[in-house]
């Protein structure tokens, strides 16, 4: 397989030669576009012409400029990370993968990570849900919990996950925000133990892409949701720039055997996720129908989506 001029082999010699490109890479994507690193990996990719014109147009960036500083500090004495994140790449390649395992071992600083890097998007989700009182909601891949602060009392919420460590770390949230409304299931995205039509609402940030078989769990939301209802998804998924999208290519690490991508451009360890993912095309092939679909990021690699149950 090819990658713009580098096949595999020599795009990983490449990386080894260039210790510094993930975290440019990585710089350029979570930093809503650093105008230095585009250029610097256009001088990487020099067949790339990556100055087209990006416009910042998602005013939910302000986080981004808050943070940039401790951001650029992090990245320029970070050099070396980079190096001995692709070899952890690596090994990770040669590793059995298990999401369950990795996120179990990164729930404590799970949130740290997350609201660090992706900052934007949770309340304003939520909100779009227009949740009224009485309303089931179900919440696939709840993770540690941070949307629960969002959700209102008056309505009753699910949230599942396969991961216990991650739920341990939501049910302190729950005890913290004294949350009385909401029941937290282990269980599978891919086989919930819902009756067909239960929920009202469903809600799903930053989890599809951390899925192994993400249609699989759209297609179960579609049975446990009742028709009509509201869907609404915030997510990580492939750029239509075109640009951005080959970059998020060679993020995702090279090899198609394993379900789940591991990028170590976090600063501290890492996040399990799909940086590649065709969202919309997979919901093409559910019942939920887009009704609302806004790239956030001005490299057009957050989708936020809110859809219908048309079954
Ligand atoms: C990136 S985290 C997102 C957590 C949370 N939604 C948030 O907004 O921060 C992805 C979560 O999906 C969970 N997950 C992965 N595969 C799953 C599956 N098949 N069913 C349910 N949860 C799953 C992981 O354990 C992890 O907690």
């Amino acid at each position: 397989m090819k990658i713009g001029k580098y096949d595999i082999e020599s795009f990983v010699k490449f990386l080894r030669d260039n210790p510094s490109f993930i975290s440019d890479v990585f710089h350029m994507i979570s930093l809503d576009g650093d105008v230095d690193a585009l250029k610097k990996i256009s001088e990487y990719f020099n067949n790339l012409d990556l100055t087209s014109p990006f416009k910042p147009r998602f005013p939910l960036h302000k986080n981004y400029v808050k943070f940039k500083p401790q951001i650029e500090e992090i990245i320029r004495d970070k050099n070396e990370y980079a190096l001995s994140s692709l070899l952890k790449i690596r090994n990770y390649l040669n590793e059995k993968n298990d999401i369950v395992r990795h996120y179990s071992q990164r729930s404590k600083e799970y949130d740290k990570i997350v609201q660090f890097y992706w900052p934007y998007g949770r309340e304003e989700t939520v909100k779009r849900l227009e949740l009224k009182p009485g309303e089931k909601l179900l919440e696939i891949g709840v993770g540690t919990g941070l949307n629960l602060k969002y959700f209102p009392d008056y309505c009753e919420v699910t949230g599942i996950d396969v991961c216990e460590g991650m739920l341990a770390e939501a049910r302190k949230k729950l005890e913290k925000y004294g949350k009385k409304n909401v029941k937290l299931h282990l269980m599978s995205a891919n086989k919930m133990k819902f009756q067909d039509n239960t929920f009202d609402k469903a809600l799903s940030i930053w989890a599809l892409c951390s899925m192994s078989d993400p249609l699989g769990a759209l297609e179960e939301l579609c049975r446990v949701c009742k028709p009509q209802a509201k869907i609404a998804i915030l997510e990580v998924v492939r750029s239509p720039i075109e640009e951005v999208a080959l970059l998020q290519i060679l993020l995702r690490p090279i090899n198609r055997k394993f379900d789940h991508i591991y990028i170590e451009g976090f600063p501290v360890n890492s996040v399990p996720f799909d940086c590649y993912m065709d969202l919309l095309s997979l919901l093409e092939k559910t019942s939920i129908k887009p009704v609302h679909t806004e790239y956030l990021t001005y490299t057009k690699w957050v989708l936020f989506m809110i859809g219908q149950n048309a079954k």
